[in-house]
């Protein structure tokens, strides 16, 4: 039986992707699964800038299904029914697919060296599981993440429950930017002084992979709008200027208090479920703005179309609840989480793909250590008993940090007051100390890392073993 150890050092030998991983034997599905959903990574010709130029886009197609969208597709789930898809690797590297945010058993979770081998170039990989929570998701690789989600991988996945209320519409908005050159092609996914600081931002902003799309909407009616930050790099402050949007879910889960939006905060990695309220008069136009950067920046907008629906956002009824993190505090196992930067510099495997360098550290181990198990996990956990995780951000740059498998919510922070939000992914301001309570309720190697690539693949990166 091959060890973690094994498997990063013989990656090393082999280069950066490594050969004879292979032999990893095929993980057990669990259940008999329905006919699975045909997922093909592979690379297309696409234009994202609205230049004649083409650009070799990662994507994520439906087998047999040429699109026209080079934008991944909107995978659509329902919850408590047993989802399977097969991967099929038509890229030239190595992948696998994570199901982001989604409390699935380990061996499905989609990270090379910790869950599953490498889904080789012209190999497949079956994914089968159940996903028992409702909202708004995402999928993406989790192998070169810098490289293939920079280039396209990264896509929406919705989680419904019958129960859910119907809204008179719903659009689903994967924000992101790509790093385009003057002759539209890609160009270097990252600088590395950039990586040491907030990471490289990309040159071409875009909403479903266009810049600025406007979408038709029915004028007066509640339109939810499915909101994810898929970008490596960028954090946005969203706001709405012509129509009033009421935040219900955030991370995928409801939100306890539902509030008017003003301004949300989206880090890489999170999502905001919005119930916009379009205008009556038709043709009206509402912008989804991000004004994090000096001049605000239109994202998207949305033209009312037809007679007015005449609808309200305090008739909307309640969205179907998810599982809570019903945490025993008296009893939580503290566990410290120091987010540094680190001055080691040399460079250094990751999970899969490294970029180079290490800058960054979880409690001082720029991941993998350079301790005697290097790939040891950050901590142990018993499956079962409440932990808090005290996360304290010494940098002075924002981390979204994010943990696979389970859920947390926030207790407290020295920086803002926080509400009972159940979430997989936490923005860590700089000079934050946070407490995420959590309940180590699944069993397996769970990977935690910072949602900035850049900062993920330089050292910010760990797991928890929860057994
Ligand atoms: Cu969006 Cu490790 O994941
Ligand atoms: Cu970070």
């Amino acid at each position: 039986q091959l060890s973690r150890r094994t498997l990063l050092k013989s990656a090393a030998v082999a280069g950066a992707y490594g050969a004879g991983v292979a032999v990893l034997p095929r993980l057990s599905q669990a259940f008999a699964a329905p006919s699975p959903l045909d997922i093909e990574a592979r690379i297309i010709d696409a234009t994202l800038d609205g230049q004649a130029a083409t650009h070799k886009v990662m994507s994520y197609g439906l087998a047999g299904a040429p699109s026209a969208d080079p934008s991944p597709p909107v995978l659509r789930l329902k919850r408590g029914k047993p989802f399977a898809a097969r991967l099929t690797n038509s890229l030239d590297e190595p992948t696998t697919i994570h199901w982001h945010g989604l409390r699935i058993p380990n061996a499905q979770d989609g990270v090379p060296f910790v869950t599953q081998p490498y889904v080789y170039p012209g190999d497949h990989f079956d994914y089968a599981f159940t996903p028992p929570d409702a909202g708004t998701f995402w999928y993406h690789p989790h192998c070169n993440t810098l490289t293939q989600m920079g280039r396209g991988l990264t896509g929406v996945l919705v989680v419904e429950d019958d129960s859910d209320p119907v809204f008179d519409g719903e659009v689903a908005l994967n924000l992101r930017d790509f790093r385009l050159g003057s002759d539209s092609q890609f160009i270097a996914q990252f600088k590395p002084r950039d990586a040491a600081k907030t990471g490289t931002f990309g040159t071409v902003r875009t909403a479903n992979w266009q810049p600025e799309p406007i979408y038709d909407v029915p004028a007066g009616g509640l339109v939810r709008l499915r909101v994810l930050a898929s970008d490596v790099t960028r954090i946005y402050n969203l706001t709405l200027e012509g129509a009033e949007a009421m935040i219900i879910a955030i991370d995928g889960h409801p939100v306890p208090e539902r509030t008017l939006l003003d301004m949300a905060v989206l880090a890489p990695g999170q999502r905001l479920d919005l119930a916009l309220r379009v205008p009556d008069s038709e043709g009206a136009l509402v912008s989804l703005q991000d004004i994090r950067p000096s001049t605000p920046k239109v994202v998207t907008q949305f033209r009312a179309v037809g007679a007015t629906l005449k609808r309200n956002l305090g008739d909307l009824g309640a969205l179907a609840e998810n599982a809570g993190v019903e945490v025993d505090l008296k009893n939580a196992t503290e566990v410290p989480l120091l987010l540094s930067a680190t001055a080691e510099n040399a460079a250094k495997d990751s999970i899969c793909g490294t970029l180079g360098y290490s800058f960054w550290a979880i409690n001082k181990v720029p991941y993998p250590g350079d301790t005697a198990d290097p790939t040891a996990p950050i901590a142990e956990l018993k499956l079962g008993q409440s932990y808090i995780l005290n996360v304290e951000n010494v940098t002075p740059h924002a981390h979204p940090i994010h943990l696979h498998g389970m859920n947390f919510k926030a207790v407290s922070s020295n920086k803002h007051d926080v509400t009972a939000q159940v979430s997989d992914t936490y923005l860590v301001l700089p000079d934050e100390k946070v407490q995420l309570a959590l309940v180590a309720d699944n069993p397996g190697d769970w990977v935690f890392h910072c949602h900035v690539i850049e900062h993920q693949k330089t050292g910010m990166t760990g797991y928890f073993r929860v057994t």
